[in-house]
């Protein structure tokens, strides 16, 4: 597909094993939040859209969407340690089972912000659905209900996830070539 993989240096999750993954979590979900008439599954703008756009038609529950913007990585492939809530839910989420949907767990910083941010609005239960996790990396205590697949230490592009915003509509989860890299 296209020059952008012209970058690439090794695929690490390819787009069937991941429409495979994807849709065991959503039937997971169901299953879990079967009986619930007042889901709200909250995407995490914008490294989940992909990812939420492909797991709610594997969640088969009457549901709400809504969204909100994080951003700590910049135009860098490393975090400035500050999270930043730029956009915020429209919905009001008392008494609502939250479910955050987030493509990547590496620090741990994103998640842990907006787990505190909105369990302070007292939502009936708050859960965390995220495709990719990457324990090694970890700078605060964070584990998500559930996880796609555990990967190692690489920064890794496609499927959503971006370096300086570009790589997102890669439909592979891939390391980019060093050489991409060596300007941070
Ligand atoms: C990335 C990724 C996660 C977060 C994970 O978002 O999409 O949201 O970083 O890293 P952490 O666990 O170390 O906090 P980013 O800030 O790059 O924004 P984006 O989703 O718009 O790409
Ligand atoms: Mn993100
Ligand atoms: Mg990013």
């Amino acid at each position: 597909m296209t020059e952008m993989m012209n970058d690439v240096a090794k695929v690490l999750c390819t787009q069937e094993e991941i429409e495979q993954r994807v849709q065991e979590m959503g039937q997971a979900i169901t299953r879990d939040f079967s009986g619930s008439n007042r889901l709200i599954v909250v995407g995490i703008l914008k490294g989940a859209v992909v990812y939420y756009a492909d797991l709610i038609r594997h969640i088969g529950l009457p549901m709400a969407m809504d969204f909100m913007m994080a951003s700590s990585y910049g135009s860098s492939s490393v975090t400035s340690g500050v999270v930043n809530v730029t956009k915020d839910l429209e919905n009001d989420i008392e008494g609502q089972d939250v479910l955050i949907v987030e493509d990547i767990i590496d620090t741990g910083l994103t998640l842990s912000k907006l787990k505190q941010v909105l369990l302070a609005r007292n939502p009936n239960s708050l859960k965390i659905c995220c495709l990719l996790d990457k324990p090694e990396r970890r700078k605060v205590d964070m584990k998500a209900d559930y996880v796609g697949f555990s990967i190692p230490d690489e920064f890794v592009v496609g499927y959503g996830l971006d370096y300086n915003e570009r790589y997102r509509n890669l439909p592979d989860i891939c390391v980019l070539k060093p050489e991409i890299y060596a300007k941070d």
